[in-house]
C-alpha cells in the first residue's frame, strides 16, 4: 500500500487555491459585498463549506452542469446534495411549475394532484397514508411527535453519526456510551440524553438494551447510513431492527431522503422494509421545496381523534405552506417524468461505471482507500474497508486530503459534495462525464502518492 504525501498536502493546496483566486474574481467580489449583508455572506451557513477560500456563486444549472458568475462550467456531481439528484429544473418540472404558478400558489385547500401524489407514494413505499411537509427536516420531526403520540414515550432512539435535519432530538454523539451534544451544533435545547438514546449502526446487541427499557417512542433511522459517507447495514440488520422495535413496542420510522437513490420505492422498496412511518424529501419535487411522510394504519388509527380536534392548527403537524398548490404540481409531475425506472435503468450502469472508474485508481495507485455505492450514489472513504458504523468512519476522515481533493476536482470543473467524497448520478449525466471524473481522480492521487 502507498502512503499520502502530507508535505504535498500543503504545497498542493497554495498551489490550487491560487488558481481558484484567478479563475473566480467575480464570486470574490460577490462575496466580499455579502458579507456586509449576509450571516457569514451566505444565504444558508453549509454554503461557505466548499472547497476553495470562498464559494463560487452560481448563474444558472441546468441538467448535471452548473455555470457561476465568472463564466466558469462545472459537473455538478453534488447535485444540491440530493435536492437535485434527478438533474438540475428537468423540463417537464420546470414546464409544469410555471403553469401552476399562474394557478395560484398556496391555498390552504387541498388539490386534486394532491391525491394522486398520496397514491404514487403509497403504490411506491406501502404505508397507505400520507402527509406533506416543506423539508425532510420537518417531515422527522412531524413523525417523532406522531410517534410520542401513539406510544406515549418520550425518548427516541437513533444511531450514531446520523443526521436528520436539524431535528434537536438528532444532533447528538455517542461518546463511552453517553450521548452528548454533536459538536458544532449551534444552541441545543436541552442535554439530548434527556430525549434520545443513541447506538451504532449495526450494533443489534445494543439496540436491544437501548429497547428493553420500553421508554424509546421510536427508532429513526436510514436504512443505510449516507452522512458519514456511505455505510451499509449487515446482512439481518434490518430483520432485527423490525423484530426488536416490535417486540418492545417503538415504532421504526425509515428516513429515505438520502437512499431515494436506491429506486424509485427507495431501500424500503428495493429490501422490502416495514416501517410504521417513512420519511423523505429532498428531490421528491426537484428541488422545489416539499417532503412527504407516510404513515401505517395502525398510526393513524391512532392519531385521527387528535387530528380532527378543533384547534388543531396548534396541533404540531405541518405549517401554512405544507401541502401548497405549487408544491404538490411539482411533487406529481417529478413522480409521473422524473424519478422513474426508466431513468434509474440508465443511471445505475454509469453508477457502476463511475464506481469502478474509482475502484481501478484506488488499485491501481495501491492507495489504502475503498468506495462504496448504494443505488446512483457513491462514495469513497479513506480506509482499506467499508466502515461498519459511524464510530469507524469519523476515525478515518481526513479533512485537509479532503478538502484539498474537492478543490482539485473543482479546478478541473468538477464539483463534489462539500463534507463528503460523494457523487450522484443524475438522469442527465453521460458516460463522458463519469470518466472525465476518472480522469481527475487519478491525476489527483498521481499528484499525492509518495
Ligand atoms: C437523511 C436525511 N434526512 C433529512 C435531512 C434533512 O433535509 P432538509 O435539510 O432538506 O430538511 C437530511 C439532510 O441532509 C438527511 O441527510
Amino acid at each position: 500500500m502507498k502512503n499520502i504525501d502530507r508535505k504535498k498536502i500543503e504545497s498542493l493546496m497554495e498551489k490550487e487555491t491560487k488558481v481558484f483566486v484567478r479563475n473566480h474574481q467575480r464570486s470574490k467580489a460577490l462575496f466580499t459585498r455579502a458579507k456586509k449583508s449576509l450571516l457569514a455572506g451566505v444565504p444558508m451557513n453549509w454554503m461557505v463549506r466548499w472547497a476553495g477560500p470562498y464559494p463560487i456563486f452560481s448563474k444558472e444549472a441546468h441538467g448535471t452542469y452548473i455555470s457561476d458568475v465568472d463564466g466558469n462550467t462545472y459537473l455538478d456531481l453534488c447535485l444540491g446534495d440530493t435536492g437535485s439528484m434527478f438533474g438540475h429544473s428537468p423540463k417537464p418540472v420546470a414546464d409544469a411549475v410555471a403553469k401552476q404558478i399562474r394557478k395560484g400558489i398556496t391555498m390552504m385547500l387541498p388539490t386534486e394532484d394532491s391525491i394522486w401524489v398520496a397514491e404514487e407514494l403509497s403504490r411506491r413505499f406501502g404505508l397507505p397514508y400520507w402527509q406533506i411537509a416543506m423539508t425532510a427536516t420537518d417531515a422527522n420531526r412531524f413523525s417523532i411527535r406522531l410517534a410520542r403520540e401513539v406510544t406515549k414515550r418520550d425518548k427516541i432512539l437513533v444511531v450514531s453519526g446520523c443526521y436528520h435535519g436539524t431535528v434537536d432530538e438528532t444532533l447528538i454523539a455517542l461518546e463511552g456510551g453517553r450521548v452528548v451534544p454533536r459538536s458544532g451544533n449551534i444552541g441545543p435545547p436541552v442535554p439530548p440524553e434527556v430525549t434520545t438514546r443513541a447506538v451504532e449502526f449495526n450494533d443489534v446487541d445494543s439496540l436491544e438494551k437501548a429497547l428493553r427499557q420500553k421508554d424509546v417512542a421510536c427508532v429513526l433511522a436510514e436504512p443505510a447510513m449516507t452522512n458519514r459517507g456511505i455505510i451499509l447495514p449487515d446482512p439481518g440488520y434490518h430483520v432485527s431492527l423490525r423484530e426488536l422495535t416490535r417486540k418492545y413496542d417503538s415504532l421504526l420510522i425509515i428516513d429515505e431522503t438520502h437512499t431515494l437513490c436506491c429506486g424509485v420505492g427507495g431501500y424500503t422498496a428495493a429490501h422490502g422494509l416495514k416501517p410504521d412511518i417513512i420519511t423523505m424529501g429532498k428531490p421528491l419535487a426537484s428541488g422545489v421545496p416539499v417532503a412527504a411522510y407516510g404513515i401505517s394504519q395502525y398510526v393513524s388509527d391512532k392519531v385521527m381523534k387528535r387530528i380532527l380536534d378543533d384547534g388543531t392548527d396548534e396541533s404540531g403537524l405541518g405549517g401554512t405552506l405544507s401541502g401548497n398548490a405549487l408544491a404538490i404540481a411539482a411533487m406529481r409531475v417529478t413522480l409521473e417524468k422524473v424519478i422513474t425506472v426508466k431513468a434509474f435503468d440508465k443511471m445505475i450502469p454509469l453508477a457502476e461505471r463511475f464506481e469502478k472508474g474509482i475502484n481501478d485508481a484506488i488499485r491501481e495507485f495501491e492507495v489504502p482507500w475503498n468506495v462504496t455505492r448504494l443505488g446512483v450514489r457513491i462514495e469513497y472513504h479513506f480506509m482499506p474497508r467499508p466502515p461498519r458504523n459511524g464510530h469507524e468512519a469519523d476515525a478515518n476522515k481526513d479533512s485537509e486530503l479532503e478538502k484539498l481533493m474537492h478543490l482539485m476536482a473543482l479546478n478541473r470543473g468538477i464539483l463534489l459534495t462539500p463534507f463528503h467524497n460523494m457523487a450522484l448520478i443524475s438522469p442527465f449525466t453521460t458516460r463522458k462525464d463519469v470518466d472525465r471524473h476518472t480522469q481527475v481522480f487519478k491525476e489527483s492521487i498521481e499528484a499525492l502518492v509518495l
